[in-house]
């Protein structure tokens, strides 16, 4: 089988920095899928930058080796050759569009690569045809599922007809359904003979699908062996238990709170949480969770109902690069009131705390964001899906970090695979546009 992408003795390094990729091999031919797994900060990012010619191009990063795409072999000068033939689907799908409505989107790309109205329109017309998006043009990119989205960023990645589609973490934020979505996008792309790279936290739903899958582990990739495809852990179940009622401040209180934003509406929501208290809200994909944490937060005021709020709360998105404020580690931790836990603050790691922290990988600024919540002055910490884009190692650390601390926890969660780190934790379920109480995870 001819190799459309071919990788050979790869090595990366950001200024100042220690190599990241010290010789990585990779082969991918048409039609096949490779599934590339790592830890956090391990260099997954890092490599897709370095095959797109970003890596020294933007992030002036050394980069020594050979690539080849379709054969040829990239050089400094090989940026506007690699930008058809090599597509990246983000790992925040958002970034993918940049119009609000998904027929202007597709439509402004598509002009840009044919220069042409009529084969833009023909591009766009054949993607849509093929994955099944057509209902979706008119669509406002905000009213998109977690999982149309992707779709739509998948197709849109196919105007160019490239060569191969690389997924950055494709299944972050995606319920049950839309996983569904993405696995078929796959099947579609290795049917029109596409060289698929996927990097992926949650491998164990791809592995079927994956013609090779890959560790990368300090600075190279090697085959996976005895990947345990079973799932890790026996699953959770929800114990009907009332929360115990014990003397503790009501720290939070929602009551009647109803608010209406685009087609979404909250309809009389009450929550009363307690010092101390673990609460994980659970909620499918566009059900409104992130909503409801900038109404408990403050940031959304509600048309009927209040929010009592008596405690400072920290609230963390969902992209934990839309938290950072500052230029510096160190910085951000001062902000919040954890300078004094500097500089043991990012466990596994010696971070310089000089350093920027739009620099850390994803995975490490999630891990990052999460010690400076537990350290900072803030007494009710909410939590967007942390567990979003990181190993299961990750996941597990975090859940223990946030049964462990003292401080009041809301944490959202939209796959019940989240749940499993969340022993203990008093569950609620908003559907429907409201709230109910279901017990706790166990
Ligand atoms: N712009 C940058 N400047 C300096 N160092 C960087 C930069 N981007 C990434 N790094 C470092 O390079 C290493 C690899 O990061 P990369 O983002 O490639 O990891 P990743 O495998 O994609 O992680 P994740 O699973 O968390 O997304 C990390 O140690 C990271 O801190
Ligand atoms: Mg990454």
């Amino acid at each position: 089988m001819s190799k459309v992408l071919r990788v050979k003795g790869l090595r990366v390094r950001y200024p100042g920095g220690d190599w990241v990729l010290k010789g990585l091999d990779l082969e991918v031919g048409k039609g096949e899928v490779a599934l590339i797994v790592g830890g956090t900060g391990s260099g997954k990012t890092t490599f897709v930058r370095a095959i797109t010619c970003v890596a020294s191009k933007l992030y002036h990063a050394d980069v020594e080796g050979v690539v080849e795409i379709g054969g040829v072999k990239l050089t400094d000068e090989s940026w506007e050759y690699v930008k058809d033939r090599i597509k990246v689907v983000p790992q925040n799908p958002r970034a993918a569009l940049v119009y609000p409505v998904v027929y202007e989107d597709l439509v402004s790309y598509a002009y840009q690569v044919y220069k042409s109205k009529s084969l833009a329109e023909k591009a766009i017309s054949n993607v849509s045809k093929v994955f099944k998006i057509s209902h979706l043009l008119d669509r406002h990119v905000d009213q998109l599922s977690g999982g149309e989205l992707r779709r739509v960023s998948i197709a849109k990645s196919m105007i160019s007809s490239p060569d191969i589609v690389v997924l950055d973490e494709p299944l972050m934020w995606l319920d049950d359904n839309g996983v569904r979505e993405v696995r078929s996008a796959i099947e579609i792309l290795k049917l029109y003979d596409v060289a698929v790279v996927v990097l992926e936290h949650r491998f164990k739903r791809l592995l079927d699908l994956a013609d090779k899958v890959l560790l990368l582990k300090d600075g190279v990739l090697n085959p996976m062996d005895g990947v345990n495809t079973g799932e890790d852990r026996a699953g959770v179940s929800i114990t009907p238990e009332k929360p115990t009622a014990g003397e503790r401040d009501v720290l939070l209180e929602l009551r009647d709170v109803s608010l209406h934003v685009g087609s979404l509406s909250l309809n009389r929501i009450s929550l009363k949480v307690k010092r101390g208290d673990k609460v994980v809200v659970y909620g499918l994909n566009g059900s409104g969770k992130t909503t409801l944490f900038k109404l408990i937060a403050g940031v959304l005021k509600p048309e009927k109902g209040k929010v009592v709020r008596r405690a400072e709360t920290l609230y963390i998105p969902q992209v934990p690069y839309l938290y950072f404020t500052e230029g510096s580690l160190s910085e951000e931790a001062r902000a919040v009131g954890a300078g004094h836990a500097l500089p043991g603050l990012y466990s596994g790691r010696a971070l310089s705390l000089d350093r920027s922290p739009f620099t850390l990988s994803w995975g490490e600024a999630i891990r990052f964001i999460v010690e400076l919540s537990l350290n900072s002055r803030h007494e009710l910490l909410l939590l967007d899906e942390p567990f979003s884009g990181l190993t299961y190692q990750d996941r597990e650390e975090i859940g223990r970090r946030l049964a462990e601390t003292s401080k009041t926890v809301i944490v959202a969660a939209s796959s019940t695979e989240h749940l499993v780190y969340l022993k203990g934790f008093r569950l609620v379920e908003l559907r429907d546009g409201t709230l109910t109480e279901r017990g706790v995870v166990r």
